[in-house]
């Protein structure tokens, strides 16, 4: 089981790597067809969202079984998928847009749309989520590396907000305010189990 983790673990880190190139190489060539595959790396990035924190909420319920399995399986890849998650989202970001501002000037500010104000919001609150995401920062930060991470919960319903204002990924954001509702649900799970 663990060589199997450590492979899946390696295999997340190389298509992380690979995306990272993909983005780079999009910017050297941004008249290439990018934005249908931006889309696809938007609704990526909500299906990953929803894999980083479904280990934490399966925890505070305190599953058993199968459940407890896929737990601590999520777990031991969270800091991989998390990372993942991110260059997806900076590469929806990058290739729904970011290329457009490349080629053609950044917009009139006002012009910009609500929702899209929502993607930049999460994609920020994401971003030292990403950044901290090592052992070295771990060991810095102690618990504050904690405080920081619990933005998490915070971008889940910017991501949602995005995507249900947005033009046509509602379904995207009624999965992201069903994996925000379950993060409350745990935490009060939690707060009920403290108090009996
Ligand atoms: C700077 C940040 C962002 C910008 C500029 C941005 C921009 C956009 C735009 C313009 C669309 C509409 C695409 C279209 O229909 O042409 C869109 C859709 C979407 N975005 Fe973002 N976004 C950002 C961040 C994010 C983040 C962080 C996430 C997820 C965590 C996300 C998830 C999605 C999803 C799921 C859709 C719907 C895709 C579909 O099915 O059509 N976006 N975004």
């Amino acid at each position: 089981m663990l060589k199997h983790i450590q492979l899946l673990k390696r295999l997340i880190v190389c298509g992380t790597y690979a995306l990272w190139v993909l983005v780079l190489f999009s910017i050297v060539k941004p008249t290439l067809p990018w934005s249908e595959l931006g889309e696809l790396m938007g609704e990526a990035a909500i299906g990953m969202l929803v894999i980083v924190t479904l280990p934490g909420i399966l925890k505070r319920f305190e599953v058993t079984g199968v459940y407890k399995q896929i737990q601590l399986l999520l777990m031991s890849v969270r800091r991989q998928t998390g990372d993942l998650m991110f260059t997806f989202a900076v590469a929806h970001a990058v290739w729904v847009r970011i290329l457009l501002y490349i080629r053609f000037g950044l917009p009139d500010p006002a012009s910009i749309p609500l929702f899209q104000i929502f993607g930049t919001l999460t994609l920020l609150l994401l971003f030292p989520l990403f950044l901290t995401s090592n052992n070295f920062s771990v060991r810095l930060l102690k618990k504050n590396w904690q405080r920081i991470h619990y933005l998490v919960y915070i971008a889940v319903w910017f991501a949602a907000l995005h995507t249900l204002l947005g033009i046509e990924g509602q379904i995207w954001g009624i999965l992201a305010v069903g994996i925000g509702v379950a993060q409350i649900a745990s935490w009060m799970n939690v707060y009920k189990k403290h108090r009996t």
